[in-house]
């Protein structure tokens, strides 16, 4: 079965097209290289002995989108292609509206005229904002974004539910995703950030290798157990096969389907501080700088229903997010190279 993978070189879902591999699906990837290498197709065949059919496009190009689904017989879609730096939102956000937005418009017209009908889709915790109680829950109010990164996902979530009020035969699977971090376990695959990392994980990592001298920790005056923000980091390989539980369930049946995937407990910075320091037996400088603007004290999910209707749940630990960070690092200090 043929699986359109958009943004298919990226972190996620390149993992993604991994799992899809291993449980017998067929990928079919797309992706403009815009924040990926094409050595990741070398590593894929390198772990699966499968070199997976890919597209090097844009998603806002229509008529490659179209022609796409032409050459294939794609029966659904799991659309990660985006950008994804807040802070690039703030200084860019027509071109965030432009590839995240557009793009996804693009991709659903296509849907559309080639008749595929289902479609999963990596929205982001950041469409519930500064919430007023954790855990988080489905239901908990969205719309109150603070960038133009998370008003873009949350657009597109708008769209999805209209598009799915007018076309009730449609199959749309949104997943929230809170903190995804880590590895796969072979420390082949793993994120790859262009210049300095904006994410806390990436970054301990390059001052754990050499790359980096210090960690700026934003903040340690929060209300939370050590002052330092907390959140719902979840194994990158968990985040994967919550992808295909949910491909292999809610994906087939007609609805509006919304998942949190997260692990349900949140993190302090300095918590993940010590689990790197014990992964990699390496000390993690790091000093107390002030609060990061826009940042939240403290969020993560409450991940029943996905337990309930998809049968999955997160069961990596912190100490496995930050070994196989750690794995992938060392053997890759410079990334994909
Ligand atoms: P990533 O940047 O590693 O992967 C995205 C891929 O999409 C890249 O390979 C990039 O080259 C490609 N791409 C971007 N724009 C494109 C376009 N117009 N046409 C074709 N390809 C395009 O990001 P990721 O971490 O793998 O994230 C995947 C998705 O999950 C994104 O939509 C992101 O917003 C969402 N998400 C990520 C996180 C996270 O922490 N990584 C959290 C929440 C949601
Ligand atoms: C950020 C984005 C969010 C996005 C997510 C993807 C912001 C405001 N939010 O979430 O929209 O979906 O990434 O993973 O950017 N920290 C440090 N030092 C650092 C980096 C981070 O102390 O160098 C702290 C932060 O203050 C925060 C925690 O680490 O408390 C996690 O930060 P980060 O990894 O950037 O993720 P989020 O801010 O949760």
């Amino acid at each position: 079965m043929q699986i359109l993978v958009t943004g298919g070189l990226g972190y996620i879902g390149s993992l993604t097209c991994i799992e899809l591999i291993e449980a017998g699906f067929e990928p079919i990837i797309i992706d403009n290289l815009s924040n990926s290498k094409l050595q990741v197709l070398n590593r894929i065949e390198a772990l699966t002995d499968v070199r997976p059919v890919f597209y090097q496009g844009d998603i806002c190009d229509s008529a490659f989108m179209q022609s796409v689904f032409s050459a294939q017989k794609i029966e659904s879609v799991i659309h990660f292609a985006g950008l994804k730096s807040v802070a690039e939102s703030v200084s860019h956000p027509l071109e965030y509206y432009a590839n995240n937005v557009n793009g996804t418009l693009v991709l659903l017209h296509a849907m559309r005229k080639a008749n595929v009908k289902s479609l999963l889709f990596s929205s982001s915790a950041t469409v519930y904002g500064d919430p007023k109680v954790v855990p988080i829950t489905e239901k908990t109010p969205t719309g109150a974004t603070t960038n133009p990164y998370g008003r873009s996902k949350y657009i597109i979530e708008c769209m999805l539910s209209d598009l799915f009020q007018a076309q009730s035969d449609w199959s749309i699977t949104i997943l929230r995703y809170f903190n995804p971090v880590g590895a796969h376990p072979s420390g082949t695959m793993g994120e790859d950030p262009q210049g300095i990392p904006n994410n806390l994980m990436p970054y301990i990592a390059q001052v754990a290798v050499g790359r980096r001298d210090v960690l700026s920790v934003f903040g340690d005056d929060y209300a939370t157990e050590d002052g330092t923000g907390v959140r719902d980091y979840i194994h990158v390989m968990d985040l994967v096969e919550g992808h295909l539980a949910a491909l292999k369930t809610v994906s087939k049946k007609s609805g509006l389907h919304i998942y949190n995937l997260g692990t349900g407990q949140g993190s302090s910075v300095l918590q993940m501080i010590a689990a790197f320091s014990q992964a990699s037996k390496k000390k993690i400088n790091y000093k107390i700088c002030p609060r990061r603007p826009g940042d939240i004290a403290q969020c993560w999910a409450n991940t029943d229903k996905a337990a309930r209707e998809l049968n999955w749940k997160a069961t990596r630990t912190l100490l496995d997010m930050a070994t196989d960070t750690w794995h992938w690092q060392e053997k890759n200090p410079q990334g994909y190279v």
